[in-house]
């Protein structure tokens, strides 16, 4: 598969980490809700090897997905890993046995997040981790996060993790973590419907930092519009590679992770790029947020 059908390549910056614009998350890889073992084991193994095969090299993913279970999975998958291959993960949630999310932020917890990270993906150092901001379950909510931010620092500068980002955080969030150390991708919840972001990607664009949509399909609620869809048939599409096209014209700095448990979608999603959208096409496309606005209003 050549460089350009993955979306060409992005350097995170002021590191020497490059990846191809799309990518793979690896939630999906756990039991239903994000929790115990895959019903397909050798499924969830094969989805992997075939992403690095492809020519995936960006793979995103947390110990508090199974908990533990997707980074055992992604090791026993890939590792060794290929030279090249970025693990991208998440700290600030823990995983209580009632199966609900709730925030991990102490020092003690943010130093054991990260041993947990290290022996579950079998790695000396983190190439990068993301503090995942618990204000809102999906929504960033504003409030300081310095502290937490100075631990991970703390724990970069021991060699235990060698590039920090942020997820679900607001634009005052990343200012307050870029005073205290490089921040080098911003994971948000960002999709066709859901674009409260289009600011900030701006602005991230600007400084070279990647912006790592959650939900770039719609996540939890699938997307679906019938903009989309037409749209998607007019180029012999399907609508999810459509979004994803969208996304990676939306800006440079737009790197794609989208989840999936099944060979099949992998590989329609490693597909995406193929599809060049027409101004018309991407006005039309342009127009779902406000619709989808309206709809939840
Ligand atoms: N930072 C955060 O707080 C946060 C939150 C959520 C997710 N994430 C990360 O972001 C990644 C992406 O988010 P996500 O997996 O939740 O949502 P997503 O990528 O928007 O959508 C995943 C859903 O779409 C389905 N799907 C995937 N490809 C498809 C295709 N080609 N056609 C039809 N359906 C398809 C998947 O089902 P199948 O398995 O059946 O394909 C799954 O139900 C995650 O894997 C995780 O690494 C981060």
């Amino acid at each position: 598969m050549s460089n350009a059908t993955l979306g060409g390549k992005f350097t995170f910056s002021g590191t020497s980490l490059t990846v191809h614009r799309i990518g793979y998350g690896a939630m999906q890889l756990a039991g239903p809700g994000v929790w115990g073992p895959p019903k397909d084991p050798d499924g969830a193994v094969a989805v992997l090897r075939e992403a690095v095969a492809a020519g995936v090299n960006h793979i995103d993913t947390s110990d508090y997905y199974g908990p533990h279970i997707t980074n055992q999975i992604i090791r026993q998958a890939l590792h060794p890993y290929p030279t090249g291959v970025v693990i991208v993960t998440k700290l600030g949630a823990r995983r209580p046995a009632d199966k609900s999310w709730q925030p991990a932020i102490s020092p003690q917890e943010l130093t054991a997040g990260v041993h947990d990270n290290l022996r579950n993906l079998g790695l000396d150092t983190l190439h990068i981790v993301n503090y995942r901001v618990m204000g809102s379950i999906q929504d960033p909510a504003e409030g300081s996060i310095a502290r937490q931010v100075t631990v991970l620092a703390d724990l970069q500068r021991k060699g235990l993790i060698r590039h920090i980002g942020l997820s679900n955080a607001t634009a005052a969030q990343v200012a307050e973590a870029q005073a205290i150390t490089d921040i080098v991708c911003v994971q948000n919840n960002y999709n066709l419907a859901h674009r409260q972001d289009d600011a900030l990607i701006d602005d991230l664009a600007r400084q070279g930092i990647a912006y790592v949509p959650f939900f770039p399909l719609g996540g939890l609620s699938p997307l679906q519009s019938s903009t989309l869809s037409s749209a998607a048939s007019r180029l012999g599409a399907s609508p999810m590679q459509v979004a994803q096209a969208w996304l990676l014209h939306r800006s440079p700095n737009i790197l794609l992770i989208p989840g999936t448990s099944s060979v099949a979608h992998l590989r329609e999603n490693l597909a995406a790029s193929q599809f060049t959208l027409s101004a018309e096409t991407l006005a039309e496309l342009d127009g779902i947020a406000g619709a989808a606005a309206a709809v939840n209003h």
